[in-house]
Order: C-alpha cells, then sequence, then structure tokens
C-alpha cells in the first residue's frame, strides 16, 4: 500500500539549531499515530512543515503521492490534509454551529473564506458533525462560553468540516483536565474513525498514547529516534531515558 504521508530528508534549521534531520518519514492510511518528545525536539516543526506553514531547506513532503513540497496550506487542506487548532480566533465569537458553518463554507469556497459568505454550509453535514463531538447542546452559545476540552472538540470539528482524509493534531489535550482528557480522546477517536480520517496527534501523556495509538514515533533533537507499536517505542531504552525522563 502507498503512503499517504510520505518524507524523504525533510531538513531545516532556525539558527545553527537543526529541527528537522533530514527526516524519512511514512504513515499509511487507517493509522493512529502519536508523536511524543520533550519540548523543543521538533514535533511541531516537523508538522509545519508537512502542513505548509514552514518551508524546508531541503527534502520533500508527498500527500497520497503528490509532491506538496512548499505548498501553501490552504492548497494542502484542499487536497486532504488538516491541521486543528490552525483557525482564527475571532471564530470564538461565532456560535458553535456558525463555526462549523464558516470551517464548511472555507472547504466548498476557492476564495478565502472571508469573501465566500454567499456559499453555504451545508446543514445536514453541521448536524452530523456536532452530532459526532457531542455538542448539538451547546450549537447555539457563543464558542467563547466553552470551557477547554468542548474547545478541543470544536476545533477537530471544525477540521472535519475541511473533509480531510488526515487530520494532524498538535496536542489536542494539552489544557485540559486529567479528567476531562480521556473523555475528549474518546470522543475525537470516536468521530475520526466514523469519518475513517486517518491521524497524527502530538500527546505526552502515556496512558493516552497507550490507550489511542496503533503507532508511535519519538522525536529526539529534531529527528524521530524510534518508531514502531506502542509498546516497542515505550519500552525503548533510549525512549525511555530521553522522552519519558525515567
Ligand atoms: N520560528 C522559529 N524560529 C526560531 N526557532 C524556532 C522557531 N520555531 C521553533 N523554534 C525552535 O525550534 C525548536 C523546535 O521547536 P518545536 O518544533 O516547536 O518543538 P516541539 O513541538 O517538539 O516542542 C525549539 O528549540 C524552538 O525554540
Ligand atoms: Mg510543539
Amino acid at each position: 500500500m502507498s503512503a499517504l504521508l510520505k518524507t524523504e530528508g525533510l531538513t531545516l534549521a532556525f539558527g545553527g539549531l537543526v529541527v528537522a534531520n533530514g527526516i524519512d518519514f511514512e504513515l499509511h492510511q487507517g493509522e493512529r499515530l502519536a508523536v511524543i518528545g520533550q519540548n523543543g525536539a521538533g514535533k511541531t516543526t516537523f508538522i509545519n512543515i508537512c502542513t505548509g506553514l514552514l518551508k524546508p531547506s531541503a527534502g520533500r513532503v508527498e500527500f497520497d503521492g503528490v509532491d506538496i513540497t512548499g505548498k501553501s496550506p490552504r492548497h494542502i487542506v484542499r487536497r486532504g490534509m488538516a491541521r486543528s487548532f490552525q483557525l482564527p480566533q475571532l471564530f470564538l465569537d461565532h456560535s458553535v454551529r456558525q463555526c462549523l458553518e464558516l470551517a464548511g463554507m472555507a472547504r466548498q469556497s476557492r476564495m478565502p473564506w472571508w469573501r465566500s459568505l454567499s456559499v453555504t454550509a451545508d446543514a445536514r453535514e453541521v448536524d452530523r458533525v456536532l452530532e459526532l463531538v457531542n455538542l448539538g447542546a451547546r450549537q447555539h452559545e457563543p464558542a467563547t462560553n466553552l470551557p477547554e476540552g468542548q474547545r478541543k472538540l470544536l476545533d477537530v470539528a471544525m477540521s472535519l468540516m475541511l473533509e480531510p482524509r488526515l487530520l494532524i493534531m498538535d496536542e489536542p489535550t494539552s489544557g485540559v483536565s486529567s479528567e476531562e482528557k480521556h473523555g475528549v480522546m474518546e470522543i475525537v477517536m470516536g468521530a475520526l474513525e466514523e469519518k475513517k480520517v486517518t491521524a497524527i496527534f502530538v500527546e505526552h501523556d502515556v496512558d493516552i498514547v497507550r490507550r489511542y495509538a496503533t503507532r508511535v514515533a519519538a522525536w529526539i533533537a529534531g529527528g524521530i529516534a524510534a518508531d514502531g507499536t506502542p509498546d516497542a517505542v515505550l519500552a525503548d531504552a533510549n525512549v525511555r531515558r530521553e522522552v519519558l525522563g525515567e
């Protein structure tokens, strides 16, 4: 099976600091990849390069067999790779439902969303996504009223309106209380399963990694130090010392 996402020799340095160290990586459809690593290891940089926010100094990114290196985030979203937490804060002034409508319009239109207000989102799709993330009861409230856990769900829901085949989530449970975390992930993963979306998520909580990942990649100093099943990677001596701080 060919890779959904593939990188070859991805390289980037900020000043003298190498944050992507010639990364070769492949992700296949249906995988749930947890990315772990200490702060500053280069996890977000890797995501930023794959989603078009940063250009690598060398190497390439392919999505579904097509070279997308250096393409704009909008172009990459349209191809089917979405990312959570990327959408503007000003959506918080809108109702939960309006947030999903705006995200849906952004998907449909080739124009920037603020010029595309004559395009309407599919109301049934909005209903369906609201139900998937359990936000139906709060759809008419301003997004700013939502507690952190439900804001994360709204972010994911907005990404789902973009009809992605791959969703990359950078720390989807950060800022969510430990009691709430599992509930948030349960809903997110259920929604992705239902929509048949492949997922990458950056996560620090080992319990969550074990429970929801089919595969784990450990980042150390701008490179992937271990990549494999959760059991194998979480038992790796280097990962235990350098990433988990044991
Ligand atoms: N735009 C930037 N300019 C300079 N340095 C940056 C920039 N973005 C990130 N860095 C640095 O690159 C390193 C990797 O950052 P990042 O990818 O955000 O790590 P992680 O997500 O694993 O915590 C860090 O040392 C960070 O300070
Ligand atoms: Mg980060």
